[in-house]
């Protein structure tokens, strides 16, 4: 079997995200009956981290351990990617060892040299420019509350970012609409827009809060300072001040519309307290799926999806 990456949303079709959800799913109502699936019993994963994480670490690593593998943290200290070593001969190294890397980086140009190197899977567990495990938690999130996709209005307020990226290469994959409304200068990168664009999604960028929120199936923020942009912090929350998720703007949109967040959060800042906490707010049952969706990645990356058809354990 040809190794597969997961370094961008455009690494797999609708086909496989499909069908990936569909382990996800059965994984997911098996492990809340007790059942598990040692699908991956003898496998290992090496997490290489160079930035902070809570929910990546811990859900790849759990994950793991729930079908019967092992997972190895490697955090900035350790490893010290392009210090003590390069990036390839790390890949390399790794490669020797374990089965499936998850990199969290800065640059995507690193990610991309540790999966031209590797001669196993590696997936990409947060860049600058794309964070694809959240967003296809996100999606799965979605289809649980909502039933569909297609026809969704999902308002994105805040920072052109990561995350914004990778909704944009969602919405390649699905035909929901997705609306940015971020300040000037925090636009996200012209050319993933482009490319998304012309690819068919269908993707509108505005300055207008209101403009993106009304009427919106989907309310979706994250932090105005990502990691790595600390030293922006001041001016950022001076550029993105009218850009913050309240409950003015969530009673503009739809009225049974759910409100998203990748998490961590700075209540007060890109959300309020009492949105977070609303009703509408569905941030932990993301976080959770980050656990059944990356186990299903895992699955289809080592074993092929028709692998998770394994008899029960
Ligand atoms: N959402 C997310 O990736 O969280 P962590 O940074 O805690 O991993
Ligand atoms: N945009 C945020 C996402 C964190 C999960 C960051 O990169 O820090």
């Amino acid at each position: 079997m040809k190794k597969r990456d997961l370094l961008t949303l455009s690494d797999v079709s609708r086909t496989e995200i499909d069908q990936i959800f569909s382990v996800a799913r059965r994984l997911k109502r098996d492990q809340k009956r007790g059942v598990s699936h040692l699908l991956l019993s003898g496998s290992t994963l090496a997490l290489l981290f160079e930035k902070p994480s809570l929910r990546t670490r811990v859900s790849f690593e759990t994950g793991m351990a729930q079908l019967g593998g092992h997972a190895v943290f490697l955090g900035p200290d350790e490893v010290q990617l392009g210090v003590r070593e390069s990036p390839s001969d790390c890949a390399r190294s790794l490669s020797r060892w374990v089965d499936v890397i998850v990199v969290r980086t800065f640059s995507q140009g690193v990610l991309e040299e540790i999966a031209g190197s590797a001669s196993v899977p590696v997936i990409n567990g947060l860049t600058d420019l794309h964070h694809p495990c959240q967003v296809l938690a996100d999606c799965f999130t979605l289809l649980e509350h909502k039933g569909k996709l297609d026809g969704l209005k999902i308002a994105f307020v805040g920072d052109g970012n990561n995350m914004v990226h990778s909704w944009m290469q969602a919405a390649v994959k699905f035909p929901f609409s997705f609306v940015v409304a971020c300040p000037k200068g925090y636009e996200p990168d012209a050319e993933i827009t482009r490319s998304a664009k012309e690819s068919g999604g269908r993707i509108q960028i505005t300055r207008r809060v209101e403009e993106a929120v009304r009427g919106a199936d989907v309310l979706y923020t994250d932090v105005w300072t990502s990691m790595g942009q600390e030293s922006e912090a001041e001016i950022r929350r001076k550029a993105f001040k009218g850009y913050q998720l309240d409950e003015a703007l969530v009673a503009m949109a739809d009225r049974h519309a759910v409100v998203m967040h990748c998490l961590p959060a700075h209540r007060g800042e890109e959300i309020t307290h009492e949105v977070l906490e609303s009703p509408r707010s569905i941030v932990f049952d993301q976080a959770e799926n980050r656990l059944h969706v990356q186990k299903a990645i895992l699955v289809w990356m080592l074993k092929g999806t028709k692998g998770s058809r394994s008899k029960k354990t």
